[in-house]
């Protein structure tokens, strides 16, 4: 997964798209480069590394002019080097393709360009020379002439994009035509943003965000002609086609740090808001309402479902699995929670009675993404929880609701966990009144405790002092172990994924019940273990496991509910306040994201960007 970025204006472009770069790296950061078009000439720089080197080398060697792409690299085909990092460019040299995504066919379509020397071990090189070829056939005898490359730029790409199969966003610069970019998508982001008298595209909003509100998402099979001043969309059959921008409303604020010291800090002080903004105005009513109003869900269309599948990856599962207590609770449905990869490859019993809910920061998610395409082929209507406007999953559900949590830049998801919950919780509601299993007056209680948890979230919030100073006696552990029962096991997982993906800590979360059937083997004074122990109806349960890893040497951080009896030898305790057993693991993830924060922050680590990790695996 990649970041993209371009520019055709009045401005020198290579400033412009370094700053759209930095708001792009989380979405990969092996290696980055630029490409300008310069006195006839294409001058392209790339770095293996970190976006800062490609900055260093632009400041010895600067880069001017004003058309230009960029791009930030999270490698699929060949190792992260400075021959593999986008701008790639024909034999030419004169013609340059970034791109986001995976050509699944390259290997066939780079057997057919025999005579071309390929400079990469990358998939989007083969891009390259492909339009080159297509370039070739389209040149009339006399070669290029300067207004007619810009046409037959485009009619090269649409050509070449004929044959290839696969994910992308890309786009094409050539010197030749020196002032037009050509973009295009299939499957993978990609977003024009409309300025005055200068255009810019991106893989996502943040990256142009200073200079443009407006903006066009491309749908899948469609391209841009980008100039300065103006720019036309075709499909990839070449028609002409009327795109209606959206305007953005995220400020600058919203994608910068803020002040924190990384964006992971800033957005778990952010997730009183992102679960008051995913709550917003979609309370009331509770029947025909949010569903039908906004996702699109009709009341006779939810009262037919028979069961609810829900699919989804990493943090997002945790939020389905929660989301299953709630909905066979409350709304008294039938829940399965699935995980994407492994749902996409089973033979599933799916159907046309069955509502799937996808749950999705980014909606890129290629397992995910696969999963929502085998329910809608076996006849299921489904609904995406997304948080990204205009992405991938929620163009291919039948209804949408989004959370409102803003950009998460974060690679470990927090804020998008809290707006999926509160989504998650909406639902629940509309469901259960819609179906009639809850009374409106029956569902008052929880709409009244749904209201406080951003508040409870803010107490929670202050805790952090605290567990600044705990997680300085774990940062030279090599394991965790987390626990918890019935909702809360979920979070004894998203703790432990928090954990590990930051800290490089090896974590496992465990449901308590289960101690017994294994893992009490691996306690002893090196197994530190975070036990949920907050108010419910199997908090007896808790306390037994409590003591019985207490009494091995485990070093034990408990979490608890205000006023309950102290769990007496718990080396460290974090009371939290009470809350309803269901609502609570919106509550108790707070210092489990916290503790994980800081003890990889005094690890060191680059808790933003972990090793191995993209924000969003756009890839199988
Ligand atoms: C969460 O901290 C992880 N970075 C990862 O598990 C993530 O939740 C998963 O990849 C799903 O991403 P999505 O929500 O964008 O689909």
């Amino acid at each position: 997964m990649c970041g993209i970025v371009g520019y055709a204006g009045a401005r020198q472009a290579p400033p412009l798209l370094m700053e759209g770069l930095k708001r792009l790296e989380y979405r990969g950061y092996d290696s980055a480069g630029l490409a300008v078009v310069n006195g006839g000439a294409i001058v392209r720089k790339r770095a293996q590394g970190k976006l800062t080197n490609l900055e260093s080398l632009l400041k010895k060697e600067p880069m001017t002019g004003f058309v230009a792409l960029g791009h930030t690299r999270w490698a699929t085909h060949g190792k992260p080097s400075e021959e593999n990092a986008h701008p790639h460019a024909d034999c030419s040299g004169e013609l340059v393709v970034i791109h986001n995504g995976i050509i699944e066919n390259y290997l066939e379509i780079k057997e057919r360009l025999r005579g071309h020397e390929f400079q990469s071990e990358t998939d989007t090189e083969v891009v390259a020379h492909l339009i080159e070829e297509k370039l070739k056939g389209l040149l009339p005898p006399g070669g290029s002439k300067p207004g007619f490359n810009e046409p037959l730029l485009f009619e090269a790409t649409r050509l070449a994009l004929k044959e290839v199969k696969g994910a992308y966003a890309l786009a094409v610069l050539w010197s030749k035509a020196p002032g037009v970019i050509i973009a295009a998508k299939t499957a993978s982001p990609l977003i024009i943003g409309l300025g005055n008298g200068e255009n810019f595209l991106a893989s996502d909003v943040p990256a142009f965000l200073a200079h443009t509100r407006k903006a066009v998402f491309l749908e899948d099979g469609e391209m841009a002609v980008l100039k300065a001043g103006d720019c036309a969309f075709f499909n990839l059959d070449g028609r002409r086609l009327t795109k209606v921008p959206t305007q953005i409303q995220w400020d600058r604020t919203m994608a910068e740090k803020g002040g924190y010291r990384h964006f992971m800090l800033k957005e778990i002080y952010e997730q009183p808001a992102s679960c008051e903004d995913s709550m917003r105005g979609r309370f009331f009513p509770l029947k025909d309402g949010v569903l039908e109003r906004e996702a699109g869900l009709s009341g006779e269309t939810l009262k037919k479902v028979k069961r609810i599948y829900m699919v989804a990856c990493g943090t997002a599962y945790h939020a389905c699995l929660i989301a299953k207590y709630w909905l066979e609770n409350v709304a008294k449905i039938p829940v399965a929670v699935e995980i994407a990869s492994e749902f996409r490859y089973r033979e599933t019993l799916v159907g046309p009675d069955d509502l799937v809910i996808s749950v999705s920061q980014s909606g890129e998610t290629a397992d995910t993404l696969a999963a929502v395409r085998l329910a809608k082929e076996k006849g299921a209507k489904v609904l995406s929880v997304c948080n990204t406007l205009g992405a991938a999953i929620p163009r291919a559900a039948d209804f949408n609701l989004y959370t409102h949590c803003g950009p998460e830049f974060g690679v470990a998801s927090t804020k998008a966990f809290i707006g999926q919950l509160a989504t998650l919780a909406i639902f629940t509601l509309h469901c259960a009144v819609t179906r009639g299993a809850r009374t409106e007056h029956e569902a008052r209680p929880w709409v009244d405790q749904l209201v406080k948890i951003p508040g409870d979230i803010r107490t929670v919030l202050k805790l952090d002092p605290q567990i600044k100073e705990i997680a300085k006696s774990f940062v030279k552990k090599n394991h965790f172990l987390f626990i918890g029962r019935n909702v809360n096991y979920a979070i004894a997982l998203e703790g432990a994924l928090k954990l590990k993906e930051i800290s490089y800590i090896h974590a496992e979360g465990y449901a308590a019940g289960e101690l017994k059937h294994g893992p009490i083997a691996l306690i002893d004074e090196n197994m530190p273990v975070v036990a949920i122990a907050t108010r419910s109806q199997t908090r007896d349960k808790m306390v037994s496991s409590f003591e019985e890893v207490r009494a091995r040497g485990a070093q034990l951080i408990v979490l608890a509910t205000e006023g309950d009896p102290k769990l007496a030898g718990a080396n460290h305790t974090l009371l939290v306040p009470a809350v309803p057993e269901l609502l609570s693991p919106i509550v108790n993830i707070i210092p489990l994201q916290l503790l994980a924060y800081h003890i990889a922050d005094l690890r060191g680590c680059d808790v933003d960007q972990p090793r191995n990790l993209a924000k969003s695996v756009t890839v199988e």
